[in-house]
């Protein structure tokens, strides 16, 4: 069990540079590409964290080599050794059912854990399931796996009942192998699904429409390698905008696609913050004084973003006025706010709306994560709480963050790790 401790104040400011790191949202559905040809994918800006040594994990368990020097992963599924993902990993990370439909699309067999919920939400993968189904595999659901079989799937028009991420990367990958043509609509348009598009093209896949509500996939015989750029994290740079405009201070993100960031640069400056880019991957945040309250409704990209959600509240929690913040994605993504109510927030939550009244000074507790973002709202309130904060159960934040402490404390954050003795 790790414990990250905060000395926060009210008057932190965090100054300084931080480099933000590949995005973890598209390199999982990147790793799991992989097992789509025999030969070798390079993908470069990886973000070194837990849910990415998870999804190794996971792929050598079915036979497929990765290796990761400094933040470039090589990663090769020349012969399957296994057509069963098992529980135990798919449990700790969902992204893990990801490799069903590839596994599907070039062996014609898979055997994948069903994913369980977590603590945002039921989690399901019905619109997985219907539109592999639709492609002509045969699923059976027993003792919490999903057993799929297909001799070659076929292409087939799609329409996607609700906007989802991981059913758009799961049915595009294994379309791209099926026979003829698949059309998906209604399709999410995340950036993280774009760049494993752009992916798919490198190693051969015919795909129209990147990017847009409705994608065509030509499927071909064979894919082959690539060399591929991961994006960088527009949560992670999210979450360090929201630090520089809550602790007052003035920080710089490199490395960063400010294009992806649009929804949230928006709600940031009309709550007062001053948010400069240049244009290319750099972007500055200077807090204001004061912080205005805002509304927020989270919604599928390009809207703003329901990862954002928790480190957003917390800004709110200081903003002079009531912000009603509405999250429409998921049915229990609230848990960080019993937490925050112990740091001192004034907040109350009624169906999918939480109303946030401030300013209230924030003090210092000791407090639970609960998942990877609610860890890292938690984080961010402990560095303007007064006195010291301790998150416990801090194994969430490093599901998706690289470092954070690390980073935070170059901004100047009176941050450290915890290792507890077990
Ligand atoms: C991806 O999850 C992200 N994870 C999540 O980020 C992100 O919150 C989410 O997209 C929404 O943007 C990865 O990319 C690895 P969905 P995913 O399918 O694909 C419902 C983080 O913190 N749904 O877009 O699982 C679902 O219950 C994580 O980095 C079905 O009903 O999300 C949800 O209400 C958390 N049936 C909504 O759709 C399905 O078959 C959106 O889910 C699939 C989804």
């Amino acid at each position: 069990m790790e414990k990250i401790r905060i000395f926060g104040h009210h008057d932190q400011q965090l100054k300084g540079t931080v480099r933000i790191s590949g995005s973890k949202n598209a390199v999982l559905p990147a790793i799991a590409a992989s097992l789509l040809t025999d030969e070798k994918l390079r993908l470069k800006n990886i973000p070194l964290v837990k849910d990415v040594h998870s999804m190794l994990r996971l792929m050598k368990e079915l036979g497929a080599d990765g290796d990761i020097k400094k933040n470039t992963l090589t990663i090769q599924a020349r012969g399957i050794l296994s057509e069963e993902a098992s529980y135990d990993l798919v449990r700790v990370m969902r992204a893990s059912f990801l490799v069903l439909g590839p596994m599907l699309a070039r062996f014609g067999k898979a055997v994948v854990a069903l994913p369980g919920g977590c603590a945002i939400g039921s989690r399901p993968i019905d619109l997985h399931i219907a539109g592999l189904q639709k492609m002509g595999a045969n699923i059976t659901l027993e003792h919490g796996y999903v057993k799929a079989e297909a001799d070659r799937l076929q292409g087939a028009d799609i329409r996607f009942e609700k906007k989802t991420v991981g059913g758009t990367e799961h049915l595009v990958m294994a379309a791209a192998l099926a026979r003829g043509e698949t059309v998906l609509r209604n399709c999410a348009q995340e950036p993280e699904i774009s760049n494993l598009c752009e992916l798919l093209v490198k190693m051969g896949a015919k795909i129209e429409g990147t990017g847009e509500e409705v994608i065509h996939i030509q499927g071909v015989g064979e894919l082959g390698g690539a060399t591929h750029e991961i994006i960088p994290d527009r949560i992670e740079a999210g979450t360090f905008l929201v630090a520089g405009a809550l602790t007052r201070g003035d920080i710089t993100l490199t490395g960063t696609e400010p294009g992806h960031l649009a929804a949230i640069i928006e709600k940031l400056r009309s709550s007062g913050a001053v948010i400069e880019m240049d244009g290319k991957k750099t972007l500055r945040v200077v807090g204001s004084p004061e912080i205005k309250p805002q509304d927020v409704t989270t919604s599928p990209y390009p809207g703003f973003p329901t990862d954002m959600q928790a480190q957003f509240m917390v800004l709110m929690t200081q903003a002079s006025g009531t912000s009603i913040i509405t999250e429409t994605i998921f049915d229990r993504r609230f848990l960080h706010v019993n937490e925050l109510l112990r740091l001192g927030a004034n907040i109350e939550v009624s169906g999918d709306k939480a109303v946030v009244r401030g300013r209230t000074l924030l003090s210092g507790a000791e407090v639970i994560a609960t998942d990877l973002r609610a860890s890292a709202s938690l984080i961010l309130a402990g560095l303007i709480a007064g006195g010291e904060t301790i998150v416990n159960e801090v194994e969430h934040i490093d599901r998706g963050y690289e470092a954070i402490e690390e980073k935070l404390k170059a901004l100047g954050a009176r941050i450290e790790r915890l290792k507890m003795v077990e």
